[in-house]
């Protein structure tokens, strides 16, 4: 245990207390002159894609006590989907804040991240940019496929798909309530390319995890050993103070962004690349984004852009079959977590082969990356769409608007058999951006209308400035910014307007003209007022930013240093 720093005066009092209270556990001064290596634990009973963690701290610790540290777990939030009112972005920053400041108060020499479900990666890696404390992520791993009626299923692509069946009235009480039950067949984050999946692969291109560790499955034997390693390697870490700082560079998060554009990946990542990157005074630039999709192919037949699971991809060579598809394109140089390169790792690692799961540069999935950034007049600031998962025939496209002011809104009306909606309309959802419902839910995978869906109608063109799960395929137009809330143009689209999208082109437009908007404008007032709350909501409105900004605390980003000092 080194010096603390809360000592009041007293540096030797304050270690000799401290040293006392942790004896109460019975530790030896031999184990406490070791380097401590805390290690986050997010285990929760809420959380099933967390529900592997305390095999994972075990094997972690002793990975730590082979490298002769000491290994000291504690809790820290734990953020599930499903389990994360209003939603879990409304919690990411706070389970940032939560994380970052139990590492600064606590003494720790390094600290070990394990995270897994969509929020958890990038809130700890937020955390960890700022504490400026060495740190590793070690995810928890994707949950195996199940498999319904003979079909191969997964969370949470195929949950949508039944549902969407269901609701289309294809499938019957009975099926619906089978499916329940083989969706999610193991602990684990979901099998497909959503959100998790999609962070573990950045946070192992951008260096901040072992190589091969992304995609080793939650209950296989490898992903135990990978946390053996981590703990190994945590150890290294404390003693070279390699900090995250020096791992997560620009050439890091390009590598990363590359790859998320080559996954097909989700477009919540976008977001929390923004925030992760901005916690160190590095900007992701949208444009520089776009650019870049014009010429990264998506390679990985991964639902939802493609066919397969992660365990798949697992089999295939994990992260590694992509990068040496890639490596053209990104910067090989650049510094990992285990001391060596990008491009060292990339030629240690396993060379397998798989085409169907991996496919090579010249025969790629989509031609392009999977996002493109979209601007107009409805987005002055930007919006995206996931190209690879939305429909070719709507990707040029205009249509009338049908106007959903809010959740509740669209759950009233949407699926009114009287509700005025045709096949080539376009369904417009305002207010549910970062600040708007708050904490940009991911309801811009807007439900096609009941009476459609019985006729069969699979997509439609449909806008918001909120986000889509990771697991979800539609053309869906997301992070329209600035938003509703702040009284951005799409909080001036009204019923009947006429909408124009062209993908190639990147643009979306309000075919309306500017002085009818300006009077619309005129006459609307923003809709949050943060001086009415009180709590987390009135911190979370007066400081949240916009999503291309990554929806975090403007307070939280680095022009303001923290006073607070960590402990040592
Ligand atoms: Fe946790 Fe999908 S719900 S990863
Ligand atoms: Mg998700």
């Amino acid at each position: 245990m080194g010096k603390g720093l809360t000592n009041y005066g007293d540096e030797g009092f304050s270690l000799f207390l401290r040293k006392a209270f942790i004896k109460g556990m019975g530790y030896t001064d031999d184990a406490l002159s070791r380097p401590v290596i805390g290690i986050a634990n997010t285990y929760s009973g809420y959380n099933a894609c967390h529900g592997n963690v305390e095999a994972l701290v075990e094997s972690v610790k002793r990975g730590v006590m082979l490298a002769g540290g000491l290994p000291i777990d504690f809790p820290t939030i734990s953020l599930h989907e499903s389990f994360s009112h209003p939603t879990s972005m409304y919690l990411r920053n706070l389970m940032a804040l939560d994380t970052e400041e139990m590492i600064r108060a606590q003494p720790m020499d390094a600290v070990v991240l394990i995270g897994g479900c969509d929020k958890t990666v990038p809130a700890q890696l937020m955390a960890a940019a700022s504490a400026g404390v060495p740190a590793i992520q070690l995810v928890t791993g994707p949950m195996l496929s199940g498999s319904h009626r003979g079909t191969r299923v997964g969370a949470c692509t195929d949950c949508r798909r039944y549902w969407a069946a269901y609701r289309g009235q294809e499938i019957d009480d009975q099926e619906i309530a089978e499916v329940n039950d083989k969706l999610v067949p193991t602990v684990g984050t979901c099998s497909v390319m959503g959100t998790a999946s999609t962070m573990a692969c950045l946070a192992e291109a951008m260096g901040m995890m072992l190589p091969g560790s992304a995609a080793a499955p939650a209950v296989f034997a490898d992903r135990q050993r990978i946390a053996e390693q981590t703990g190994t390697e945590a150890v290294r870490l404390a003693m070279e103070k390699v900090l995250p700082g020096d791992i997560m560079t620009e050439a890091a998060f390009e590598n990363a962004l590359r790859v998320l554009l080559a996954l097909g990946g989700s477009t919540n990542a976008l977001i929390h690349l923004t925030a992760i990157a901005g916690r160190l005074g590095i900007d992701v630039d949208l444009d520089q984004f776009d650019r870049m999709s014009r010429e990264t192919p998506v390679l990985v037949n991964l639902k939802p852009s493609g066919e397969h699971y992660m365990e798949h991809l697992h089999h295939a060579g994990g992260l590694a079959a992509l990068l040496r598809e890639i490596q053209p394109l990104l910067h090989l140089d650049a510094l990992t977590i285990n001391g060596k390169t990008l491009g060292d790792n990339l030629a240690a690692s396993p060379h397998i082969l798989n085409q169907q799961v991996v496919r090579p540069r010249d025969n790629p999935i989509y031609a392009q990356g999977g996002m493109a950034v979209l601007r107009g007049n409805l987005a002055p600031r930007g919006a995206i769409i996931k190209q690879s998962a939305a429909s070719a025939a709507l990707m040029k496209h205009s249509g009338r608007a049908v106007v959903f002011t809010g959740l509740e809104d669209l759950a009233t009306r949407i699926d009114d058999p009287d509700l005025d909606v045709n096949a080539d309309d376009i369904l417009v959802l305002q207010n549910i951006g970062p600040k708007g419902a708050p904490g940009m839910p991911e309801a811009g995978y807007i439900p096609i209308p009941k009476k459609l869906a019985a006729q069969g109608v699979k997509d439609m063109v449909r806008i918001s400035d909120g986000r889509m799960s990771g697991t979800a395929a539609g053309t869906i137009i997301l992070h329209v910014s600035p938003e509703a809330a702040e009284l951005g143009p799409l909080a001036l689209v009204r019923d009947g307007d006429r909408i124009a999208l062209d993908v190639a082109e990147r643009r979306l437009q309000l075919l309306v003209d500017e002085d009818e908007l300006a009077s619309r404008r005129a006459s609307m007032s923003p809709r949050v007022e943060p001086s009415k709350e009180r709590g987390y909501r009135k911190l979370f409105l007066e400081q949240i930013l916009q999503a291309e900004e990554g929806c975090d605390f403007a307070f939280c980003r680095p022009d303001i240093s923290s006073r607070v000092p960590r402990a040592r």
